[in-house]
């Protein structure tokens, strides 16, 4: 029998593994961005690593409109990565008080004076040497170097996660091992090609976050505007609502009382 993944156990409920690539999926993906997309966020229409990576990190548990504010103040105080390394810790902390999450703030920092020290102050293009750095995961790393470098990598957000699990009729919590590495084949496998293809890796990084935002949403998604409606799984089966599955909960034990 085939085995479902090759990630140890076989884990059912992973939609179809067989030949993951297609190009009409990115394609429909990166035109809907184009048309529909965001474009005028302050940290797009710019490839200086420093203000990727900030927004990045300002947003990986913060919504875009609690973001736009910090982001203004926090550039005008630290204009460049060097501004940030040099910066007093107290000075760093207070620009983002009120932002939340505070271990991003000081891994900020600390990823500030890596780049400095061992960068001389320019971030690296490859999402491995990335992601080494403090603060910044696989995700993020790739979100930078396709954001800033047109590198072709994968992300793999909460976001993306919703809206893989319904397109592909994902029936298993992606929160566990085997069903998370599933998601980052199919996001590798599904990468436009990037050769004769200027701009393609950027609106699609984009335009998937982009759907998950604004479409692809946890409740009530607007599925009748969306460019991937007619492969959705979810869509096609009514499931929208069940899909992702959610964390299973732990059996409460039963107590008797005499
Ligand atoms: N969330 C994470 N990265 C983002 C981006 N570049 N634009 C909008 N929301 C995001
Ligand atoms: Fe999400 Fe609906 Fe689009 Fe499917 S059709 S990806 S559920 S918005």
């Amino acid at each position: 029998m085939k085995r479902l993944n090759d990630f140890g156990p076989a884990v059912s409920g992973l939609g179809n593994l067989d030949d993951l690539a297609d190009p009409s999926f990115s394609q429909a993906v990166v035109y809907w961005q184009r048309s529909h997309g965001r474009h005028t966020l302050p940290w797009q229409n710019t490839t200086d690593a420093y203000r990727v990576w900030l927004s990045e990190i300002m947003l990986q548990q913060t919504q875009v409109a609690a973001v736009l504010g910090y982001y203004a103040r926090f550039l005008e105080r630290f204009p460049t990565v060097q501004a940030l390394a040099e910066a007093p810790s107290e000075d760093v902390m207070a620009h983002w008080s009120g932002l939340g999450y505070y271990t991003r703030a000081r891994n900020l920092h600390a990823c500030a004076k890596r780049v400095v020290q061992d960068y001389d102050g320019m971030f690296p293009s490859d999402p491995a040497l990335l992601a080494d750095l403090p603060g910044i995961g696989r995700s993020t790393a790739a979100a930078i170097a396709a954001f800033s470098g047109g590198v072709r990598a994968a992300i793999m957000d909460g976001n993306v996660k919703r809206v893989f699990a319904r397109v592909f009729g994902i029936d298993a919590y992606p929160g566990i091992k085997p069903v998370e590495d599933a998601m980052w084949r199919r996001a590798e496998a599904l990468l436009p090609e990037t050769q004769d293809n200027p701009g393609a890796i950027e609106a699609y990084t984009q335009g998937l976050m982009d759907l998950g935002a604004t479409l692809c949403t946890r409740s009530r998604p607007d599925c009748g505007r969306c460019p991937l409606q007619d492969r959705c799984v979810a869509f096609a089966t009514g499931r929208t609502a069940e899909l992702p599955v959610r964390k299973p909960k732990k059996a409460t034990p039963e107590k008797r009382t005499a």
